[in-house]
């Protein structure tokens, strides 16, 4: 999603720095074109040698070539830009930004931008909690310029606090994800399911299900970039979201997952149960490991788990229900029940007779289903999947009870 885009990224002066030739190898991979400028003092932290050679590109952190005198085009490099990224931006760059100033080239190149501008601040948890950066950040924000929060971990100055730059992969994801999703997302609530329920044979062995948590995951972290509040309800041993900022809430059993999404659910705008959650689980757990004996196969009792989905959509409600569904066969006709029987506004289907679709895979063929359409989208990465429900979903309304 990133391929063919020209990135323009400015480095200024903080530790961070050091983050930024694997932040460009990343965004190389994806397909995207890089150029650097740098403040002079971000060359204190990392070298010209090392960012031309993973970006392909000659890094400007002048005004002018001091040797020939020769002018820097800094106009041409800000208006080849399609994204503008300073990252990390430091306490006093965005100071001197905010006031317009132009003292490094990081600085001139910015204020010819006519692309998004998305500033990645990074400091010291006090710098950043100060009233005077809250105030830079804020007027920033008013300048039309885009901010990615720092994260909350273990800082230079040996404290732990807000400040540290995202990983690279994380800035990666957010650069993919930006300003994908209708403005509808801002600051809705989402409260998404992900991952596979697990249930209990014994205190070492339990029944679940092939699904990872990476399309629940996709799904989180689209809206997250968009601007909504998200949380996300994921299974032990499904995939951890790489973007910080969600709220993270760890269960195991579909009981767990329900008590989980119950206790929440009307503080939300939209839920989305992308999790696999087990239909059974066993009546007569064993307290003790099972053993393995001569006399013949353990044998277990089963109980129905609640259905989670149905229990939310039967009732009179605020937020807008997004179900899943996977079916192996007669897909569509059997998706069409399950919408009815499931009471939701939407429903995403996933059939496994797609090559590239479903469990484990980084892909996704999805129909989506409401009370008077179908739409089928192309096979397509799980990332893009999710944008184009979450879009989906801005236009969809709530069935009335
Ligand atoms: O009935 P089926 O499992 O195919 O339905 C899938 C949808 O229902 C998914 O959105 C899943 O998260 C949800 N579900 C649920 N509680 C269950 C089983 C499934 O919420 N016990």
């Amino acid at each position: 999603m990133l391929a063919g885009k020209h990135i323009l990224l400015g480095i200024t002066g903080g530790i961070a720095a050091y983050k930024t030739p694997e932040l460009i190898r990343l965004l190389k991979a994806a397909g995207a074109e890089v150029k650097v400028v740098c403040s002079p003092q971000a060359l204190e932290f990392v070298t010209p040698l090392t960012l031309s050679v993973v970006s392909g590109n000659p890094v400007v952190h002048a005004l002018y070539d001091p040797n020939s005198g020769e002018w820097i085009n800094h106009v041409n490099l800000a208006l080849w830009a399609d994204l503008i990224v300073l990252a990390p931006f430091t306490v006093n760059s965005l100071s001197a930004l905010v006031q317009g100033k132009t003292e490094n080239a990081v600085l001139v190149a910015t204020l010819c931008a006519r692309c998004p501008v998305i500033l990645v601040p990074a400091m010291d948890h006090d710098m950043w909690v100060h009233n005077t950066t809250q105030r830079n950040i804020l007027q920033a924000k008013e300048l039309g310029y885009h901010i990615i929060e720092p994260d909350y971990g273990s800082l230079a100055s040996g404290l732990v606090g807000h400040g540290r730059m995202p990983e690279p992969e994380a800035l990666v994801i957010h650069l993919t994800l930006f300003k994908k999703l209708k403005p509808w997302w801002l600051g809705k609530r989402f409260l998404v399911s992900s991952g596979g329920t697990r249930e209990a044979l014994d205190p070492v062995r339990f029944i679940s299900n092939r699904s990872t948590g990476k399309m629940g995951v996709a799904l989180a972290e689209a809206a997250s970039v968009n601007g909504a509040h998200v949380t996300i309800i994921r299974t032990k041993g499904s995939k951890i979201p790489t973007l910080k900022g969600m709220e993270c809430i760890e269960v195991e059993t579909a009981l767990e997952m329900q008590t989980a999404i119950q206790e929440r659910a009307e503080n939300y705008d939209v839920i989305g149960m992308a999790a696999a959650v087990a239909d059974y689980r066993i009546a007569n757990v064993n307290t003790q490991k099972i053993k393995k004996t001569s006399e013949g196969f353990p044998t277990f009792d089963w109980i129905e788990n609640p259905d989670i989905l149905k229990s939310l959509a039967f009732k009179k409600r605020n937020y807008l229900l997004l179900g899943f569904a996977l079916e192996s066969k007669q897909s569509l006709e059997q998706a069409k029940i399950k919408f009815e029987k499931k009471g939701v506004d939407v429903l995403a289907l996933n059939t496994l007779d797609n090559s590239g679709a479903g469990f484990e895979v980084d892909t996704n063929k999805v129909t989506l289903i409401t009370s008077d359409s179908t739409h089928e989208l192309e096979l397509k990465s799980k990332t893009e999947i999710a944008l184009e429900i979450l879009n989906f979903v801005a236009t969809c309304t709530i069935k009335s009870r």
